[in-house]
């Protein structure tokens, strides 16, 4: 995709998010063509990219939205995602967000605590509705990620420990103004390996089973997203493992007549259509290093400063052959505002482009104003 990014794009000035919107397309396509003929449904998880010439792609094709804050909701609600495919997640709702997904008629809070469940129930019946809820279980698989976004553990803040479900899915069903559609699962974010998710299946089979025996039946399961994508040869692997990730759903899954599987999918749908451009400010040696430094730093991607991630980095202008070993780093003042320690690039000189790679998730969704920097910006090609 960076091959597309010419001069005339950067005139906007750097640093700046450059989105191939033929490869959002690819994605989207590659995605409805598994699920077609199942009853799965896709919902984008909204805090990957929020950017809405990015959600005006995603609506087109018929996905839903899955939303963590009442500005989410509004976001989806302006994009033109259907309300009947919104689910809501989060362990802190507050009562605003609680009723503007009530007064928007979203299709689900995904509840996460017995307090959150009665406040829901309390403003609907205030409103007059009945508002259709899934209980988030806290699985208790290790989804072998980092500890940052790992979600399903016990040690986790999120969802409802196994132990403690009955009680909670009787007190669901108790309440006049909710109506329990189903469970609603997340284990965790970057997931490669599909062993969690064939666990997953094998919890959910036999909590559905246990809930079946009691006379509660649920009209669908959310296994939430997670699905990790290749950093290191995005060109290669441009979109995400969608065959064999829903082929363990529909293997693993025993579905009952007219359940459905919901899906909270972000950083598969997103990532590696966007990178980030930038321009080398300067280049500086010490005694024992060569910094390449760019006027992108974390406040424009954070994931490297947080979590350590590497994103390929490329040199749009150097056409030398011969290579050198750089630290690429940002103008902020942080020790951690560093992209990549040691990274190999062609001989690079000050005023050079740099991408920075499968940047698409969690970037511009992420970025801040420290140091009272400005937003990075948005161009598109395709
Ligand atoms: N559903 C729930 C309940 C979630 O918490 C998340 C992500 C998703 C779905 C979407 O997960 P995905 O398919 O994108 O993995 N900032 C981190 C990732 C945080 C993920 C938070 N939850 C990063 O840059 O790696």
């Amino acid at each position: 995709m960076y091959h597309k990014i010419s001069n005339q794009l950067c005139q906007c000035g750097t640093p700046f998010y450059c989105y191939d919107l033929s490869l959002l397309r690819s994605t989207l396509g590659a995605i409805n063509l598994e699920i077609e003929g199942y009853p799965f449904v896709v919902h984008y998880a909204l805090k990957a990219n929020a950017n809405p010439v990015i959600l005006r792609e995603i609506v087109n094709a018929g996905v839903g939205a899955d939303l963590v804050s009442g500005n989410e909701i509004m976001a989806a609600i302006e994009a033109g995602f259907d309300p009947n495919k919104m689910a809501y997640a989060g362990v802190g709702k507050t009562d605003w967000e609680i009723e503007t997904g009530i007064d928007k008629d979203i299709y689900c809070f995904n509840v996460e605590s017995v307090p959150e469940m009665e406040v829901i129930n309390e403003i609907a019946a205030r409103k007059g509705k009945t508002m259709g809820i899934a209980i988030r279980v806290n699985p208790n698989i290790d989804a072998h990620t980092h500890r940052y976004i790992t979600t399903g553990t016990n040690e986790d803040k999120f969802g409802i420990d196994i132990p403690m479900l009955d009680e909670v899915v009787e007190k669901a069903m108790n309440l006049s103004n909710i109506h329990l559609r189903g469970l609603h699962f997340h284990i965790g974010s970057q997931i490669t390996s599909l062993e969690p998710y064939k666990m997953l299946c094998e919890k959910v089979n036999k909590l559905v089973d246990h809930y079946e025996k009691n006379g509660v039946n649920f009209e669908m399961i959310d296994v939430g997203g997670g699905l990790g994508i290749d950093y290191e040869k995005p060109e290669e692997n441009p979109i995400a493992p969608f065959h064999d990730f829903f082929a363990v759903f529909k293997n693993g899954l025993k579905l009952r007549e007219g359940q459905k599987v919901h899906f909270e999918l972000g950083r598969s749908i997103v990532a590696q259509c966007g990178a980030l451009i930038s321009r080398v400010v300067f280049v500086k040696e010490n005694s024992v290093k060569k910094f390449v430094i760019l006027d992108a730093g974390m406040t424009d991607l954070l994931r490297p400063a947080l979590y350590d991630a590497h994103h390929k980095i490329v040199n749009l202008t150097s056409q030398e052959s011969d290579m050198e070993t750089y630290d690429v780093v940002g103008p902020i003042c942080e020790s951690s505002d560093v992209f990549a320690c040691d990274e190999q690039l062609p001989i690079t000189r000050r005023g050079d482009l740099i991408a920075i790679l499968s940047a698409g998730a969690y970037g511009e969704s992420m970025a801040s104003s420290y140091n009272m920097r400005n937003l990075p910006g948005s161009q598109f090609v395709g």
